[in-house]
């Protein structure tokens, strides 16, 4: 049996929550009213549109078409000023050792990320080599957890959805894994990320012994 790997990135492999958190968060502001940590997590996985959507909903603003694409262009920027000062040191803990653990065994990676900013962060951090197909939001139409993204990265790394193993941190991440029959790993709260067939708090709690499993 051939395994493929599929990491989401925005929790996985980088703590880019954060920079999304303050981006929005600093629209609310100048839109005047507040936007909190807790209300981010329902904005983990889902697209820029429909993160929009709902701080909309939140702050109860009607915008014209206009307002709302002048703020999604506006909240990207202010995003990608933090984007700009990453560096490798942003990886989260044990990413590299996880990737090079597949690497040496010559397994196929994927990326399956809702970021349209996917590419660029993985440049950025200097990840980007360990992956042998990138999907990210300017492949898919549909969000997860609808399980197009991750069904695109089986396909891409000719590996069948049933022997692909996904890393995520979303609820809604682990609900598209799951719907596409794969094996799901919540990388994170595990009360959270209940759906799970696996749960770590982070990667340094994944043991190599643990990888070797995933192989079988
Ligand atoms: C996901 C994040 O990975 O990407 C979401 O978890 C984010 O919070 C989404 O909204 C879209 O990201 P971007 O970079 O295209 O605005
Ligand atoms: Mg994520």
């Amino acid at each position: 049996k051939r395994k493929g790997f599929i990491f989401d990135l925005d929790g996985v492999i980088v703590d880019t929550a954060k920079y999304h958190y303050l981006a929005w968060k600093k629209l609310a502001n100048e839109l005047g009213f507040e936007f909190t940590l807790e209300q981010n997590e329902l904005f983990k996985g889902v697209s820029r549109k429909r993160c929009l959507e709902i701080l909309l909903e939140i702050g109860d603003i009607d915008a014209t078409q206009e307002q709302f694409d002048r703020w999604m262009i506006e909240k990207n920027e202010d995003y990608l000023d933090f984007i700009d000062k990453m560096d490798a040191s942003e990886i989260l803990a044990d990413v590299p050792r996880v990737l090079e653990f597949l690497k040496t065994r010559d397994l196929p990676i994927a990326l399956g990320s809702a970021s349209k900013n996917a590419k660029p962060i993985l440049e950025k951090v200097g990840l980007l080599s360990y992956f042998n197909s990138i999907v990210d939001g300017n492949s898919v139409t549909k969000a997860k957890p609808d399980p197009e993204v991750f069904l695109i990265a089986s396909s891409n790394l000719n590996v069948e959805p049933k022997n692909c193993v996904v890393f995520e941190d979303a609820i809604a991440g682990i609900q598209a894994a799951n719907i596409a029959q794969m094996t799901s790993i919540g990388i994170g709260d595990s009360d959270t990320l209940v759906e799970a067939d696996y749960n770590f708090n982070d990667f340094t709690e994944m043991s190599d012994s643990f990888l070797e499993t995933l192989l079988k």
